[in-house]
């Protein structure tokens, strides 16, 4: 029955996705404030039409929620949906195959800013709920949160949360924003790293010089940033702010055994990304170091000119952001402080050291033993005619500390995606057969949870 009614509405399913995507709801960008409500008004509309009892719009400091919810008996189990209707900025638009807003379908994936992260994971749970309001299949209650900062670091979240426990009362959290190991392995996530996200400054002199002048006399901050960055790791690719380790929960022999039975290709892994090598600390292997291993990278770094051309110039000013993944038991406010003390520490005297912190996030584990990973669990396997494999993903949902934090709630992370996804990426895509038999797996989980 609901595979009949997923293939007779599949077109319109991905009809109404398109629109949805259309909407430039990038979070980060003032300039698309009103867009990004767009996006919340659209999906308030479909979780209306779909036959929620009440939905509102709730207003925060910076972009709307869409909290939604349908009880069926208030002594009924109750599952707390959690997704995120804004999308990270589009740029660069030049390596974009067609047009990041302009949704297309080219070998069965959607193209589109937003399509795997987090709009077309999103979806799923609004036609699952559409499906089982039509065939009468809800078994228990549901609510739906769906936020509009998760990608600028969900500051406005946690009061949220905090301000509406009694609102959020659930049993279990149940969110699609992370990934499967592939479609011949279904899996779900246990676990997600946390973040510790900075910008730095270093100043040189007063104001931007001739570098034929004054080069090789003064200090060059961008050359001073470049050796405090390469300073940051050692020759075993681990991180050398001091203490950055001191609270890393080490994994038994079995914990890890179990994490690398994972089905992982490394030359598959290799060719994917283009690259001849892979790199990372010494004594983990891919899955370890992506999982469940903290580290620290550069994300963007600037100064200088870079415009067309050649100008001769001894920049005034050098800045980088960067970024350090964090597991558990790691603090965020903790190492954001360990990286602060240390970068100013390893400053030379003949530059100034500004350091910024931008938001963060706790890691999370979540539980294998419970009632709704069970149901997961089934789920797929009805669906998917295998057993999940549990995995531990690198990204980071800081949301789902807080609901433990704040609501006692353990998560079930139901992703849906790839890693080959392109998330966060020009081209990024989501399969049209994740997003349909993701639709069949949220129906079924609903079903045996309920039970
Ligand atoms: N959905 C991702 C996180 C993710 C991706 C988890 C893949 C697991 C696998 C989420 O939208 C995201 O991008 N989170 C940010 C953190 C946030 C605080 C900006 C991240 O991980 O960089
Ligand atoms: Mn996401
Ligand atoms: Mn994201």
């Amino acid at each position: 029955m609901v595979k009949e009614y997923i293939n007779g509405n599949k077109d319109r399913f991905l009809a109404e996705l398109f629109d949805w995507l259309r909407i430039p709801s990038v979070s980060a960008d003032s300039r698309h404030k009103g867009d990004v409500r767009k996006a919340a008004e659209f999906v308030k509309e479909k979780l209306a039409t779909a036959g929620v009892d009440k939905v509102e719009i709730c207003e925060t400091k910076g972009h709307p929620i869409v909290y939604a919810e349908k009880i069926i008996n208030p002594s009924l189990p109750t599952v707390l949906v959690y997704g995120h209707y804004d999308v990270q900025p589009a740029d660069p638009l030049n390596l974009w195959t067609s047009p990041p807003f302009e949704p297309v379908i080219k070998d069965d994936k959607i193209y589109a800013r937003g399509s795997c992260d987090d709009k077309g994971q999103v979806y799923m749970h609004v036609k699952a709920f559409e499906i089982m309001m039509k065939n009468n299949l809800l078994s228990c209650n549901v609510k739906f949160m769906i936020e509009g900062e998760e990608e600028v670091g969900s500051d406005n979240l946690g009061t949220f949360v905090k301000e509406n426990k009694a609102k959020l009362k659930a049993d279990v959290i149940l969110i699609s924003d992370t990934a499967l190991i592939s479609l011949d392995h279904p899996s779900i996530t246990t676990g997600l790293r946390g973040l510790s996200y900075m910008e730095v400054e270093v100043t040189g002199p007063n104001r931007d010089l001739h570098s034929g002048v004054y080069g090789g006399a003064v200090a060059n901050p961008i050359n001073v940033l470049c050796d405090m960055i390469a300073s940051l790791h050692d020759e075993n690719g681990r991180v050398t702010i001091p203490g950055f380790y001191d609270k890393v929960a080490e994994l038994s022999a079995a914990e890890r055994e179990a994490l690398n039975r994972a089905p992982f290709n490394v030359n598959e892994y290799k060719s994917e990304l283009g690259i001849n090598e892979i790199k990372g600390e010494k004594g983990y292997t891919t899955l370890e170091r992506t999982g469940v291993r903290p580290t620290l990278d550069v994300n963007g770094i600037w100064g200088g000119y870079t415009g067309e051309g050649a100008k001769t110039v001894l920049p005034s000013k050098a800045h980088a952001k960067i970024s350090m993944r964090l597991v558990p038991n790691q603090s965020s406010a903790e190492i954001t402080e360990l990286f602060t003390k240390h970068f100013k520490a390893i400053a030379p005297e003949y530059v100034k050291v500004k350091v910024m912190p931008h938001h963060g996030g706790e890691p999370a584990v979540t539980p294998t033993n419970s009632k709704a990973f069970g149901a997961a669990s089934k789920a797929f396997e009805e669906v998917w005619g295998k057993t999940p494999i549990p995995t531990r993903d690198g990204g980071s949902i800081p949301i789902v500390a807080l609901f433990k934090r704040e609501l006692g709630l353990d998560t079930v992370l139901m992703g849906f995606g790839l890693d080959s996804d392109a998330i966060h990426s020009p081209n990024e895509h989501y399969g049209v057969k994740n997003f349909l038999l993701g639709i069949e797996t949220i129906v079924a989980f609903y079903k045996h949870f309920a039970k």
